[in-house]
């Protein structure tokens, strides 16, 4: 057969396995990712109506008091009234709810996921669960969680309509990748270092990570999602042609309408051009923010500011710290974090997140018919 026609039908079967394991997506499958501090049930549940894929962030305090996993059960629950009316086929609380939920894994709470969270999964149905930074240190955080939540279903299953929530497994190398695998993930989200927020602090971008990890998980049930950089139709494309089957855009929703982004956020975002340069990977916008609890094998990448520079310069730790303090009580905003990814350059306008959603699915439906017709 022509090697044409071979991808061709590659991609028709691709294309039908995200539309069989989420029957409200379109093609190709744009996933807007969890952010603490943005998603929230209002953008989800926007970019599902609009034929992509909505996730919001659980959090990542597990404890039985945690008040971001009540948090989490109100968010579900808004979320299913959002969706009531815009399709009946949501409506029905025993229904799965088409959006996703993601949890950041590396606390030593995540010892409770069965008992404290999976409950509120069990409850709300979501249509996918998304795990992220465990800590090297507990190495069976991520396939304990895994089976507690395929142990979880299938005991949920028999009296309810059927519900197979896919399990989504963030990662950022190629040995991670097949470590998800192995302990029944059904997607692998490749995370390059272009990505905005929280990521490996070693890897390699998209262009390379994604085949290699496809290639690595040939002949297994498990999905290959893109992240990192991509905000338009070409990026989409791009990483369908890399062997994705679908594509997860952060920075981008930063500035959707509906995003709890601050306005300081948002305009940094917009006004941020060449992000290879003006953007910077680095423990140091959590550690100036006090933050010193993500494992070491985790950066960050975010808008360079006064702070990075001065780290630069050599300014100590302690006194980039009070400046960094000094200007947030003052209300200047510029050493504020802001993260985001490499991909800021192209991205000039806020929109609602439907629209975000369909410009960036009918833009790479452009440009793959557009290098078609180029055979
Ligand atoms: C503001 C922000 C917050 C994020 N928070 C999370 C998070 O809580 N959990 C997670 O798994 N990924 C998080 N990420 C990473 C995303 O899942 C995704 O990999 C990344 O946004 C893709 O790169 P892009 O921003 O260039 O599109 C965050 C990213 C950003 C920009």
């Amino acid at each position: 057969m022509h090697v044409a026609a071979r991808r061709t039908l590659a991609t028709m079967a691709t294309s039908s396995r995200m539309r069989s394991w989420f029957p409200t997506t379109s093609y190709p499958l744009v996933v807007s990712a969890p952010m603490d501090f943005v998603t929230n049930p209002k953008l989800a549940t926007e970019v599902t109506k609009a034929g992509g894929l909505g996730f919001i962030q659980g959090g990542r305090d597990f404890t039985p008091s945690s008040p971001v996993l009540r948090k989490l059960d109100d968010q579900l629950t808004q979320a299913r009234e959002l969706l009531l009316g815009s399709n009946p086929e949501n409506s029905g609380s025993d229904r799965p709810l088409p959006i996703g939920v993601a949890f950041v894994m590396y606390a030593p709470s995540a010892a409770h996921f069965a008992d404290t969270t999976l409950p509120i999964l069990l409850k709300h149905r979501p249509a996918a669960i998304w795990l992220f930074a465990p800590a090297p240190s507990a190495p069976d955080t991520l396939p304990n969680t895994l089976k507690a939540l395929r142990l979880g279903f299938k005991s949920s299953s028999s009296s309810e309509e059927e519900w197979t929530p896919k399990l989504v497994v963030q990662v950022g190398s190629v040995a991670a990748a097949l470590g998800a695998a192995q302990h029944g993930a059904d997607v692998v989200v490749a995370q390059g270092v272009d990505a905005g927020g929280h990521q490996s602090a070693v890897g390699a971008g998209i262009v390379s990570l994604v085949p290699e990890i496809v290639d690595a998980l040939a002949g297994r049930e498990v999905a290959v999602w893109a992240a990192g950089g991509i905000v338009d139709g070409r990026g989409v494309a791009a990483a369908l042609a890399l062997g994705a089957e679908g594509a997860v855009l952060g920075t981008r929703y930063m500035v959707a309408v509906e995003s709890d982004a601050q306005d300081f956020k948002r305009k940094a975002i917009l006004s941020t051009a060449d992000g290879g340069v003006n953007t910077v990977k680095s423990q140091l916008h959590d550690h100036i923010q006090g933050n010193t609890s993500w494992p070491s094998v985790y950066d960050g990448r975010a808008i360079v500011t006064p702070t990075y520079r001065d780290q630069l310069a050599g300014v100590p730790l302690d006194e980039n710290t009070k400046r960094f303090n000094a200007a947030k009580e003052n209300g200047d905003v510029s050493r504020m974090v802001t993260w985001s990814g490499t991909g800021v350059g192209l991205i000039k306008d806020e929109l609602p997140a439907a629209e975000i959603t369909r410009k960036v699915r009918e833009g790479a439906l452009k440009v793959m018919a557009g290098l078609k017709s180029a055979l």
